[in-house]
């Protein structure tokens, strides 16, 4: 895959694409990121990227012409046509379904927003999709496209190596992870669940399952984790309940 990154602050990428796993994997070549510096498409002789808001109000908006030029540059580094993603707090937020979906393309340019916005001529007419990390405000597109990257590399053949697959993970099938300890068995007086001790895999697993559910039940209330709840229950929980209707669950880890 190739990634082409549009932003004011280059250098802002270093430390997180250079290290551990990512490192290895661009060292390796499985995905690579390349920088387009929006500023470098400037017009006039300060330089400026950003300009007041029409209608007045705070802040600075951020240029359409300059982000149009900018992306064009980028676009034509390569042949592969990508899909263009603006990071901005108004996009759709970025969830697991999201992630695996951009993990097929083949390319993505990843557009980096600063001040107040960008200009809403360049998203529309150039942005194929508008990504949010979360419903809450940063500074900047840069976390925001590090974290994409990060959720979206580790999703590309290799880059986790072979032992290690994100289907094992949180999320794969909707759930949240159950809890994970090692050694010492005790420590400062606090405990291994026993069954993880006992050796009995049947009933590790059963224990784990419980523990997504519970979890996910806990941690993500409200209709999404509901639904999904409900389509794993009968799988996970014939154990106790044979699949009968959700109410009757007699583990209680279902509802
Ligand atoms: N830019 C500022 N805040 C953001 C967020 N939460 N997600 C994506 N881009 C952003």
């Amino acid at each position: 895959m190739r990634i082409d990154v549009l932003t004011l602050f280059p250098g802002a990428f270093g430390g997180t694409l250079d290290t551990s796993i990512l490192g290895r994997a661009r060292a390796a070549g499985l995905f690579t990121v390349h920088f387009t510096d929006i500023r470098d498409f400037a017009t006039d002789k300060h330089r400026s990227v950003d300009d007041y808001p029409f209608g007045g109000g705070q802040g600075m908006v951020m240029r359409a012409d300059v982000l149009d030029a900018a992306l064009s540059h980028a676009v034509a580094l390569a042949g592969e046509p990508p899909t263009v993603v603006a990071l901005t707090p108004q996009g759709e937020v970025l969830t697991d379904a999201l992630v695996r979906e951009l993990a097929k393309q083949p390319r993505l340019v990843l557009v980096c927003g600063r001040y107040e916005g960008m200009d809403e001529r360049f998203l529309e007419h150039r942005v194929d999709r508008e990504i949010s990390i979360g419903d809450y405000v940063l500074t900047g597109g840069e976390l925001p496209a590090m974290v994409l990257i990060d959720s979206v590399a580790r999703h590309i053949p290799g880059v986790l190596g072979d032992e290690q697959s994100p289907e094992d993970e949180s999320f794969a099938d909707g759930l949240l992870e159950h809890p994970q300890y090692t050694r010492p068995a005790e420590y400062n007086g606090w405990e291994v669940p026993s069954v993880l001790l006992g050796g009995n895999h049947a009933a590790i697993e059963a224990w784990r399952a419980e523990q997504r559910l519970e979890r996910t039940r806990a941690r993500r209330p409200g209709g999404a984790a509901a639904r999904l709840l409900a389509r794993v229950h009968s799988r996970s929980c014939s154990r106790c309940c044979n699949g009968a209707a959700l109410r009757s669950c007699r583990a209680n880890v279902c509802w």
